[in-house]
């Protein structure tokens, strides 16, 4: 039977996006003959009656290797806690879901594929609960999403961050400094570990460890001492130190997450102080986030979209395309709600401890 299937991208964007989209697309199209409506900006399309988009296999065609996402990202605008100016100017916060309910039929939706992350998921559950159709793609950079062994935008993320401290690496050796990374990934330390093992970093700061930087500063003097005379520390945006506090650079405010970052500058002001050599500070920010997405990348983005329409068709609404082990499968949505973070004694953390690495 013919099906009009929508697709939108919520949260934040990450490279892959663009050949979920192609995957959803051609899929659906070749393989059932479905049409395919772009959705734009996330959930706030439904809510602002933003035009939608026909895609077909000419407008497609090109997005295999182009980073962002061609239907824009909100991580804003959830359906069920949405600010509304009232007519006195007072802004209230009020569950227009329902809307968004309706908004799905008038489009004329059998169903909808969301790509996105813990945000667009805990969404896309709730709406399921209410009658929606919707499968999901998890999303993000820092793969900090549980019930996936891995989440497509994580290995051109590290790409990008292990080049960077690559660069680094070359100038500090020239001028014998200390150099400081600070990379994304929220409260997991993914982004960091990986990164930090890839480049050879001789510290690694993650969230999952509170350090002590004294623990640093030793580290940096014994490779001093042993005629290393640069060193490179990676810090993670949501690392702490014991007894300390994350840094956020926006502060939590009326129910939305604050901004982390700043803990990068932190440990470079407290390692200026301990170690006889300059610092310097590096903060690699959204450039993690853009650009074209690896071949890893693109290759788990298309065998998350293309199961996610064989997810429609077999009308398993609520669950998410996953990867566990080498193969995609279905799980149910609210996996992607629980955090998946670094085990702080696990293998990894322990390889890199048995080749000298600080965690602080
Ligand atoms: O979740 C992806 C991510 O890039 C995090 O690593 C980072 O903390 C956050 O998004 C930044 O969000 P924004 O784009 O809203 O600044």
């Amino acid at each position: 039977m013919s099906k009009r299937i929508g697709i939108l991208t919520g949260g934040g964007d990450a490279p892959g996006l663009n050949a979920v989209i192609r995957a959803v697309v051609l899929t659906a199209r070749s393989r059932y003959g479905w049409d395919v409506i772009g959705v734009r900006e996330g959930f706030d399309g439904f809510l602002t009656g933003l035009p939608t988009i026909t895609l077909d296999e000419e407008n497609v065609s090109e997005l295999l290797a182009r980073g962002g996402t061609i239907l824009g990202a909100a991580n804003r605008g959830s359906p069920f806690a949405r600010k509304v100016t009232l007519s006195d100017g007072s802004v209230e916060v009020v569950d227009v879901s329902h809307e968004a309910l309706e908004h799905m039929a008038e489009i004329g939706l059998d169903a909808l594929i969301v790509a996105g992350g813990d945000g667009t998921m805990s969404i896309a559950q709730k709406l399921v609960q209410m009658g929606a159709r919707i499968v999901g793609v998890p999303k993000t950079i820092d793969n900090d999403l549980s019930g996936t062994d891995l989440t497509f935008g994580f290995d051109t993320a590290i790409r990008t961050a292990t080049e960077a401290l690559d660069k680094l690496r070359t100038t500090a050796e020239s001028h014998h400094r200390v150099m400081v990374l600070e990379v994304m990934g929220r409260h997991a330390g993914w982004i960091a570990l990986q990164t930090g093992v890839a480049g050879g970093a001789d510290a690694i700061l993650l969230p999952e460890i509170p350090f002590d930087i004294s623990v640093v500063c030793d580290k940096i003097k014994a490779l001093k001492a042993a005629g290393r005379r640069f060193s490179l520390i990676v810090v993670a945006e949501g690392a702490m130190p014991s007894g300390g506090e994350q840094s956020y650079y926006i502060a939590t405010q009326a129910g939305r997450e604050g901004k982390l970052g700043g803990m990068g500058d932190r440990v470079g002001h407290w390692l200026a102080d301990c170690v006889e050599a300059e610092v310097r500070v590096t903060v690699l920010g959204h450039v993690q986030r853009g650009g074209q997405p690896t071949p890893r990348d693109r290759w788990l983005a298309t065998r998350f979209g293309s199961a996610a329409v064989h997810l429609v068709a077999q009308e398993r609404w609520g669950t998410m395309a996953a990867l566990q082990g080498n193969r995609v499968v279905a799980v149910p949505m609210e996996e992607a709600l629980v955090m998946n973070v670094v085990d702080a004694n696990g293998e990894m953390v322990r390889m890199a401890r048995d080749m000298g690495v600080v965690f602080g």
